[in-house]
């Protein structure tokens, strides 16, 4: 079935006016998505915010995955939320701004919540946060093009999307549907990330393409949209985002987090 046979189902509901208020403070706003889950939005949304703290920037990072919640795990952030003045302030790790629901419940309790709840969820996390004045605040997606991605669309007006993929087929299939979300939500630049692109072997240094290669650039090429760039895979920036370390600050030189540090530049050229 074509994408252009569906209607988009983007409901017009305004955001508040603490919303805006908010948002005006913030120079950019980047959505990372992705058709898929497990291919790497939150290894890409939390690396590249600690690229871009590491240029000088002041970042923000606002986990939208109500129901599948990592950042804190990846981030190293502990303990709860503080509130002020009737605002909820921000975690703040390594110079970054956080807000997650998972600062708000327990480890291992399920939120089972409807569309409209998490949505609501989400516009506190724009409008009741003191995000103070950010150059950039970067949201992680849950996966696919539910209510929460809508609603952080609708009322942050993001100025770019960036659709993280792996190279096969199954993967990009999604990530085309979440590139054409992005066109049909008229989010001004998307850019597409091949997450997972290559592992080099560890004992002989050969390169395997374990998922394929170039996929995810052959199909922004396809879509007209821009490629971000190829990040390897590497079981050491598993093995630190499991423990709280993000690979951008853990290992700066490694080839990983140089990709993300190149596109953390290449992000900030387009935004310019
Ligand atoms: N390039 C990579 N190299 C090694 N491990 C990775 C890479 N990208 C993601 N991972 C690991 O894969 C798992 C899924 O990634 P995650 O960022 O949580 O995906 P998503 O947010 O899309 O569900 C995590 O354990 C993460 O550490
Ligand atoms: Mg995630």
């Amino acid at each position: 079935m074509s994408d252009n046979k569906q209607q988009p189902t983007v409901h017009a509901q305004s955001p508040t006016k603490g919303i805006e208020d908010a948002m005006k403070r913030i120079k950019h706003r980047v959505v990372v998505f992705s058709g898929k889950g497990g291919v790497g939005k939150t290894t890409v949304a939390v690396n590249l915010a600690y690229a871009f703290a590491e240029s000088g920037l002041k970042v923000g990072l606002l986990d939208a995955d109500i129901t599948g919640p990592n950042v804190p795990q990846m981030t190293g952030l502990v303990g709860g939320l503080g509130t002020q003045g009737g605002m909820i302030v921000p975690s703040e790790v390594n110079g970054i701004k956080i807000i997650s629901i998972a600062s708000m419940v327990e480890g291992g309790t399920p939120i089972i919540w409807r569309g409209p709840l998490r949505s609501k969820v989400i516009d506190q996390f724009l409008g009741e946060v003191q995000w103070g004045d950010l150059d950039i605040l970067i949201a992680d997606l849950p996966p696919g093009t539910g209510d929460e991605v809508l609603t952080i669309a609708q009322h942050t007006s993001p100025e770019m999307a960036i659709v993280v993929t792996t190279p096969q087929e199954v993967a990009l299939i999604d990530a085309r549907r979440a590139t054409n979300m992005a066109k049909k939500l008229e989010i001004k630049n998307i850019g597409i990330v091949e997450n997972m692109s290559s592992l080099i072997c560890p004992h002989c240094g050969e390169q395997i393409d374990l998922f394929g290669s170039g996929g995810g650039e052959k199909e922004a090429k396809k879509l007209d949209v821009l490629f971000l760039g190829k990040v390897p895979i590497d079981p050491q920036a598993r093995a630190e985002a499991d423990n709280g370390r993000p690979i951008v600050l853990q290992s700066p030189q490694s080839p990983i987090s140089q990709a993300f540090i190149a596109m953390a530049a290449k992000i900030r050229e387009t935004l310019k």
